[in-house]
């Protein structure tokens, strides 16, 4: 893609007479109907956002103070053996990324963490490897390559499967390198978790694209490679069925940092090719998203946040973009979106065909909030958020030491940590398809998200745009 066609995308859009992308693939929105979710006043949006997030207060505060009172609850799918799986989580050498990559490699899946900085990603395969105590017995012994790798990134041969491959969704090049490299590799593919993101950098930050930083970190470079993953999948078990091997890479090969393994994947009877692969459980996007999702509508006429910037919105619109996505994946896989609703709530599009015979019926796309979380990066939000009108002040200092004695105090309280998201990220990842494919999951379990997010043609537009932007036309239409 060159670099001018962000840019050139942004022109006058209909309707309200706001300023938006020029869509010349994507059916009109119907802007002038009474009922469209884009007319919902703002100050509901903003209302129903915070009391959201009050009652999530609350339910961590309740939760913190009860596992406190009991300590020994049992551990969310325990029984889950994911020997045979793989699964890629961006971001993964951090936050909650971490602790979900953490935990699925806990049960036994050969986890993929894809990260920007090497050395960051080098750390978490070490720390994961030194500190993940496996819920199964492992299977097959490790070749001895892989226990060496495995040992010297400080993990116990054949304990967990981890390994990292560069991953920066600040450039949509990365992202189709990332893919072309995933495809390569042959390796089938179980579960994509699109979790990496920003939060409400305080001014307009661009990627090297042209494009607003979160808008592409947090949605559009997840878009592009949750499409062309999905993709390579495809091809994948196309060619596997058709008796061949897969792909041209093999599953172990590896380049440069990419063999920071702590246990590889070329396990026989493991993610290189086994029986479980057959089970038919389907490829599984999860996005990851926020309650501020529903604040992302205010700035859906201008996304790239080029006539005004507000971390919080343009935060919030790239948010609800991941949820569109999940919900649309869906829709697009096995012909039918489920709606929030009662309707809906039965079941993800049965009976409806889908059009690929390798799409995989058995595919799924869930978005999912994570629970106010302590991480690098709500941490980093509202520490800028409770001191930024005091910078350069006389005061500054002390509200800096006010607001960080208040996060030392109430944080335990009133978030969860990484450990216990990991919890609600894994019945993302793992809870039966029938009951959270194509649905947004709040709290641990399915909720209805902003109306913006279930809307057709506000689901189509975007689709539309995305794929301006990234010159990729996805094969799931
Ligand atoms: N924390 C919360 O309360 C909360 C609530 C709801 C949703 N979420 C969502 O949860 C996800 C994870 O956030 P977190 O709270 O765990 O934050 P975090 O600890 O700051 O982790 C963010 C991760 O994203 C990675 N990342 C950032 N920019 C990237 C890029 N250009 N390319 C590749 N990776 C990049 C970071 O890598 P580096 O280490 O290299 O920076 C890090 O691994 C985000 O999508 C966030 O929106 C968080």
């Amino acid at each position: 893609m060159s670099g001018q066609q962000p840019r050139a995308a942004v022109a006058a859009v209909s309707g309200l007479g706001v300023r938006g992308p020029a869509l010349t693939e994507a059916p009109a929105s119907p802007l002038l109907r009474l009922d469209h979710p884009l007319l919902l006043p703002p100050v509901l949006r903003l209302l129903h956002t915070a009391l959201d997030g009050t009652v999530e207060s609350f339910v961590n505060i309740w939760q913190n103070v009860s596992e406190r009172l009991d300590p020994r609850r049992p551990e969310p799918f325990a029984a889950r053996n994911l020997a045979g799986k793989v699964a890629i989580v961006t971001g993964g050498n951090a936050g909650i990324g971490f602790a979900t990559a953490q935990q699925l490699a806990r049960r036994g899946a050969h986890v993929v963490i894809a990260c920007r900085d090497p050395e960051r990603a080098q750390a978490a395969v070490r720390r994961i490897a030194a500190t993940t105590t496996p819920l199964f017995p492992s299977s097959p012994a490790l070749p001895a390559a892989a226990a060496e790798d495995a040992a010297a990134a400080g993990g116990g041969a054949g304990s967990v499967r981890v390994e990292a491959m560069p991953l920066d969704l600040g450039r949509l090049a990365s992202v189709r390198e990332f893919a072309e490299a995933w495809r390569r590799r042959g390796l089938p593919l179980h579960l994509l978790v699109c979790n990496a993101g920003l939060m409400g950098p305080p001014q307009r930050l661009e990627t090297a694209d042209g494009l607003e930083m979160q808008f592409q970190v947090n949605f559009l470079s997840h878009w592009l490679l949750a499409n062309q993953l999905v993709a390579a999948e495809r091809q994948r078990r196309a060619a596997s069925a058709r008796g061949g091997k897969a792909v041209a890479g093999a599953a172990a090969k590896g380049a440069g940092w990419q063999r920071a393994v702590a246990a590889v994947a070329a396990v026989p009877g493991g993610s290189g090719g086994s029986p479980a692969e057959e089970l038919g459980d389907g490829l599984r996007v999860v996005m990851v998203t926020w309650l501020t999702h529903r604040a992302g509508a205010l700035q859906w006429a201008d996304k790239q946040s080029r006539a005004s910037y507000e971390p919080f919105l343009s935060y919030g619109l790239s948010k609800l973009a991941n949820v569109m996505t999940a919900a649309e994946l869906q829709r697009r896989r096995t012909g039918a979106v489920p709606r929030a609703g009662r309707a809906s709530r039965r079941g993800p599009g049965r009976g409806s065909a889908n059009p690929c015979p390798h799409g995989g019926a058995a595919d799924a796309a869930v978005s999912v909030h994570p629970g106010l979380v302590a991480t690098h990066l709500a941490n980093g939000f509202f520490t800028a958020r409770g001191t930024g009108w005091a910078a350069g002040g006389p005061l500054q200092p002390a509200v800096e030491a006010a607001v960080s004695g208040f996060g030392a105090l109430a944080g335990p309280l009133l978030m969860r940590t990484p450990e216990q998201s990991a919890g609600v990220m894994l019945h993302a990842c793992l809870a039966p398809r029938r009951e959270v494919a194509g649905r947004y999951l709040a709290l641990g379990r399915v909720a209805s998200p902003d109306p913006a997010a279930e809307h057709p043609g506000l689901a189509a537009e975007l689709w539309a745009y995305a794929q301006q932007l990234t010159d990729y036309r996805s094969p799931l239409q």
